[in-house]
């Protein structure tokens, strides 16, 4: 799934994909793709976030964050939205999030899985004024 956003956003350039890149001496460390959500006035969906596994804890994915509200609230948005799995491997993503200053707003049960559901985090951001 992340590798597919990745093609897609290279094969349509200034489609509804925006990619930020953490790079350092060279290296790619991490990225996060976020995108508009069709139909809003202003909320963005943050579509995927990762980080290489040997650079976690250091602070990448929160800059990474930083940088998607950013450039949401740049683009005048005032929401953003992340679905994410509420099974136990995703608890340290969720805590991020949460970290991140995200609540769970909404909870589908059962959505990926029996026993494994959609958790859908959010934030209102500060417009930036014109
Ligand atoms: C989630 C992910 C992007 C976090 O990136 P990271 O670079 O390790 O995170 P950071 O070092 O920037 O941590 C930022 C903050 O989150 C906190 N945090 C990180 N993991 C946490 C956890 N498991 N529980 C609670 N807080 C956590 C850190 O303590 C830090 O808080 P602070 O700045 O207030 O001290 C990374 O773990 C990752 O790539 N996971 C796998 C991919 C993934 O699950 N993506 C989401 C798909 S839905």
């Amino acid at each position: 799934m992340a590798l597919e956003l990745v093609d897609a956003g290279l094969q349509r350039p200034g489609g509804e994909y925006r990619f930020l890149v953490a790079e350092h001496a060279g290296q790619v460390l991490g990225y996060a793709c976020h995108g508009a959500a069709p139909m809003t006035d202003g909320v963005h969906d943050l579509y995927w976030i990762a980080v290489a596994p040997e650079a976690h804890g250091r602070g990448i994915g929160r800059a990474l964050m930083d940088a998607v509200e950013q450039a949401v609230r740049g683009s005048g948005g005032r929401m953003l939205l992340i679905e994410t799995a509420s099974k136990p491997s995703y608890e340290d993503t969720r805590g991020f999030y949460e970290r991140a200053g995200y609540s769970e707003l909404a909870r589908i049960r059962d959505y990926y899985c029996v026993g494994d559901d959609k958790v859908i985090y959010g934030k209102r951001l500060a417009r930036v004024q014109a």
